[in-house]
């Protein structure tokens, strides 16, 4: 049966966004770059950002998440995790400009903690997070009046994972949990049961939006069981669970994944262990939960470069995590074979939205005076993000001095 609504024509085309032209508000993914966009084949375009940031000297202040390219991680001050990242955003209360090279929530979040006379930037407002796109503060919302529904609400405390919109982190915020990354995700699931009983007690968690560090985190580092956890659906009423699920669980897990970790497979770990004599598997825990299981050591992005820097020289390790780092992971230690864990797996196409043309484009506007793609998070949203973040900054758990 043809369904197509009568009101639109048969054939509409859809909006095509050319890169650094046009802008879709619906989705809050502006890839407008007013003015000249570099072109890439334009073989000046490192000296041009190495000028531009000369120029700018200390008003700059260039953060990169280790998921960047290496032609833009270059002219990063400080590199990362996205915890030493949020960490890292405020150290240079001095510096007008942030230019994040990293995603859209991580930027977000470096304007939540820095001081209202700076200005965060994204090079290119496309840079998202398929992940932090699959939780909608709506949504969200609207799972926690099902909670409420079902009468286990008072018993739950919001943990939510760094890859996710402000408003998700407000909502956090509001609802009194904290916000979580992969470097600390085990101390703020303790903290989150803490408040209602502890790890043994009754209370429950709602993670969201990565349900593969939820549950990773919840069994293979606080023993629960994979029945105490359940998957929330935001696409079905009550979330597809029956009221017998929502009292017996202990981690109401949101049905969110990373969609280059999530790819990671069982097939290839095992491969990979036929194939390399004494391999080492290291994989992110934004990976699933089978695949971690075969693993030999698990982490964010900074454990993982600090695992792999300490092993003896000569040590063989499958890596997986976006390519940009494993590459790079190869020319940090040339003593150590380092192999990716998945051929079939890509680059997270968003985080390689910075390229060179876009930070040579944002710091020679910067240079002219002109600030483009600032980030501005809405001051009440602002407001209770920072009430989850701080909290996060506040639990024990990973110190990056460097
Ligand atoms: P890390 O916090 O381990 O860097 O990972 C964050 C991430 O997934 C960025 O996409
Ligand atoms: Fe999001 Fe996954 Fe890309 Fe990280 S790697 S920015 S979680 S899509």
């Amino acid at each position: 049966m043809d369904t197509a609504p009568t009101s639109l024509p048969r054939h509409a085309p859809l909006p095509l966004l050319v890169l650094g032209h046009g802008r879709d508000l619906a989705t809050e993914r502006g890839v407008e770059c007013p003015g000249d966009l570099p072109a890439p084949a334009d073989p000046d375009l490192a000296a041009r950002a190495a000028a531009a940031k000369e120029a700018l000297g200390d008003k700059v202040f260039v953060l990169g998440h280790h998921y960047q390219r290496d032609e833009v991680i270059q002219f990063a001050d400080v590199t990362g995790d996205s915890f030493k990242l949020a960490q890292q955003a405020a150290a240079r209360p001095d510096a007008p400009w942030i230019v994040f090279c990293g995603v859209h929530f991580m930027a977000e979040s470096a304007d939540i903690l820095t001081t209202d006379a700076q200005t965060v930037i994204l090079p290119d407002l496309a840079a998202g997070c398929s992940m932090a796109d699959m939780a909608t503060a709506a949504q969200v919302d609207d799972c926690w009046d099902d909670l409420i529904d079902a009468g286990v609400a008072d018993v739950t405390i919001p943990v939510t994972y760094m890859n996710s919109s402000a408003a998700i982190k407000a909502f956090t915020g509001r609802h009194k949990g904290t916000i979580c990354t992969s470097s600390n995700a085990r101390t703020a699931l303790e903290w989150a049961f803490e408040q209602t009983g502890g790890v043994e007690g009754t209370g429950k968690v709602l993670f969201l939006p990565d349900q593969h560090l939820g549950r990773n985190t919840a069994v293979r580092e606080l023993g629960m069981s994979l029945d105490d956890c359940v998957v929330y659906d935001p696409h079905l009423p009550m979330g597809g669970l029956t009221q017998e699920q929502f009292d017996r669980a202990r981690m109401i897990l949101w049905r969110g994944h990373c969609s280059v970790h999530g790819r990671f497979s069982v097939e290839a770990v095992e491969a990979a262990r036929r194939e390399i004599p004494d391999v080492k598997v290291i994989v992110h825990p934004e990976c699933r939960y089978e695949v971690c299981e075969l693993a030999d050591h698990i982490g964010s992005t900074e454990q993982i470069i600090k695992t792999v820097g300490a092993a003896p020289p000569g040590t063989s390790w499958v890596v997986g995590t976006e390519l940009n780092l494993v590459k790079r992971l190869g020319q940090m230690f040339p003593e150590q074979t380092i192999a990716f864990l998945e051929k079939n797996v890509c680059y997270c196409s968003t985080m390689n939205r910075i390229d060179l043309p876009h930070l040579v484009w944002t710091l020679e506007n910067l240079v002219d005076g002109r600030v483009v793609n600032p980030i501005h998070v809405d001051p009440d949203v602002a407001h209770w993000a920072r009430v989850a973040l701080d909290q996060m900054l506040a639990l024990p758990g990973p110190t990056h001095k460097d």
